[in-house]
């Protein structure tokens, strides 16, 4: 049976404490494990947790100082730590290959691990950056505060190891959000939704019985749209309810589900509904707060939207709904105003005076990806043809760079699609500029490294290269497409 909705209090994750300040840097230690947790009542769930919890323990940085993060593996599985939104040096970016092998991995274990990653005739140079037991992940963050996230990236597997935990929250603070006056304390809440599905014994259920080993990039075949759950989480807690003061809070709220789109609205008593405003996107503040009666949000993104729940009367419950969900997926979490309260937080007219809009000139690289899925003849495993998640015709191969943009560059860059395909950049925040010919959507505003395409359609933004030379990658943020090579490298020169 599933729990019923609104039963349980809203968790926060607990944010991580340096284990030493040394030259400028706040060095952190953090162990992959297996917990126990109780996300169903009553029951027991083993997570494959930062620290052993899900979501993992939220990083609180900041803008320009350097963060180590010293990572330890004592899962069973290789696994690969990637910063989404970082710009982040490529040997720290948590390239799919890089991997990060058990502390408790026998000696043999390191040269499996290299063949088993060339397949597909990747040759050794290829084969990726091995770490065994610990690896030391370097962000210097020289970009603006936004919300971001870790989660792993595992190559062929990031979506089985997502959906058992491996994700938690990395915020980025600066002085210039500092000086605003935004909701802040326990009134700044990130909120993570995703879906899962359990087994009866409360275990994680992902529709793939051979996960730890199934084929490269043929994982997950049998699910071509992605795997869904039908059990909505919030902070890793199945439709939670928060209680709140009738003052403004901001919420960060970070899709890091495999495959679920949300379309958010804030519904109080039948009828009525709520207002998100919007203040900052994936790449962190907006030039201006916008109003939005609705948010929407592919796999990857974030929204941070304020809302002030002196709109409603002390003793409303005003449930977060996703119309975009079936059935008893509509349902995401509830708040209830419990009492009054002082507030001298606001939200100003102009936000980040930083926020450079930028315009796209014929000087600019053009370069196209498109994302679809392709028909290949010449698949000898099975004999006969297959489908393939592809970009330009191609699934991914370690050895190809489609393209090679100048470090401190703007670039257009066109993305089409045959299906909804959450894009996301490593490295570039980008502005979109057009969607399908029109205007971006209000889903689009700000710098974004997430956005979501939609069946044929072609959405243009313009990237800035910043930060370090070397191969990174974009890639679909449905986890499952991911795995099943949707993935390109770029170049920085
Ligand atoms: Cu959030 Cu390359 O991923
Ligand atoms: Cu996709």
């Amino acid at each position: 049976p599933l729990p019923k909705p609104f039963g349980v209090p809203l968790p926060v994750p607990p944010v991580a404490r340096p284990v030493r300040g040394e030259g400028g840097a706040d060095v952190y230690e953090v162990e992959q494990r297996e917990g126990r947790v109780e996300i169903l009542p009553g029951r027991k769930t083993t997570v494959w947790g930062y620290d052993g919890i899900f979501p993992g323990p939220t990083f609180a940085a900041r803008s320009g100082r350097r963060t180590v993060l010293r990572v330890r593996n004592s899962l069973a599985v290789p696994t690969v730590t990637h910063l989404h939104g970082g710009v982040t040096p490529p040997e720290s970016d948590g390239y799919p290959t890089d991997l990060l092998l058990p502390a408790r991995c026998s000696p043999g274990g390191a040269s499996r691990a290299r063949d088993s990653m060339t397949h597909d005739g990747m040759g050794d140079d290829h084969a990726g950056r091995i770490s065994i037991g610990y690896r030391t992940y370097e962000y210097p963050l020289p970009q603006r505060a936004a919300t971001l996230w870790y989660h792993d990236h595992r190559m062929d597997f990031s979506a089985p190891q997502v959906w058992r935990g491996l994700a938690g929250f990395f915020l980025i603070g600066d002085e210039e959000e500092a000086r605003l006056s935004l909701p802040g304390g326990d009134r700044d809440v990130p909120l993570m939704l995703c879906d899962r599905s359990f087994e009866e014994d409360g275990s994680f259920r992902y529709p793939s019985h051979e996960h730890d080993h199934p084929a490269p990039g043929h994982g997950h075949d049998a699910f071509p749209d992605g795997v869904l759950g039908d059990v909505q989480l919030v902070n890793g807690a199945p439709w939670p309810v928060l209680e709140v003061s009738a003052t403004r809070y901001r919420f960060r709220f970070l899709n890091a589900s495999n495959a679920r789109r949300y379309r958010l609205r804030l519904e109080a008593k039948e009828g009525t509904s709520g207002r998100f405003v919007q203040i900052g996107s994936d790449g962190g503040l907006l030039a201006a707060p916008q109003s939005l009666a609705t948010v929407d949000m592919a796999p990857g993104e974030r929204c941070d939207v304020v809302v002030d729940f002196a709109d409603f009367p002390v003793g409303s419950r005003i449930t977060l709904r996703n119309t975009a969900a079936e059935g008893g997926m509509r349902d995401v979490m509830r708040f209830h105003v419990v009492r009054g309260g002082r507030d001298d937080s606001r939200v100003p007219a102009r936000l980040a005076a930083s926020f450079e809009r930028l315009s796209p000139s014929a000087a600019m690289p053009v370069r196209v990806f498109d994302f679809r899925r392709t028909n290949t003849g010449e698949d000898g495993e099975d004999g006969g043809s297959r489908q393939l998640w592809t970009i330009n015709g191609r699934p991914f191969d370690a050895r190809t760079v489609l393209a090679s943009p100048r470090l401190g560059s703007v670039e257009r860059w066109r993305f089409s699609s045959d299906f909804h395909h959450p894009v996301h950049v490593h490295l570039a925040q980008f502005q979109v500029v057009a969607r399908g010919g029109r205007p971006p959507a209000a889903a689009d505003a700000g710098w974004k490294d997430t956005v979501d395409v939609r069946p044929y359609e072609v959405v243009e933004v313009l990237a800035r290269f910043a930060g370090y030379k070397g191969r990174y990658m974009l890639h679909c943020h449905n986890l499952e497409h991911e795995d099943m090579a949707m993935m390109a490298n770029f170049q920085v020169v």
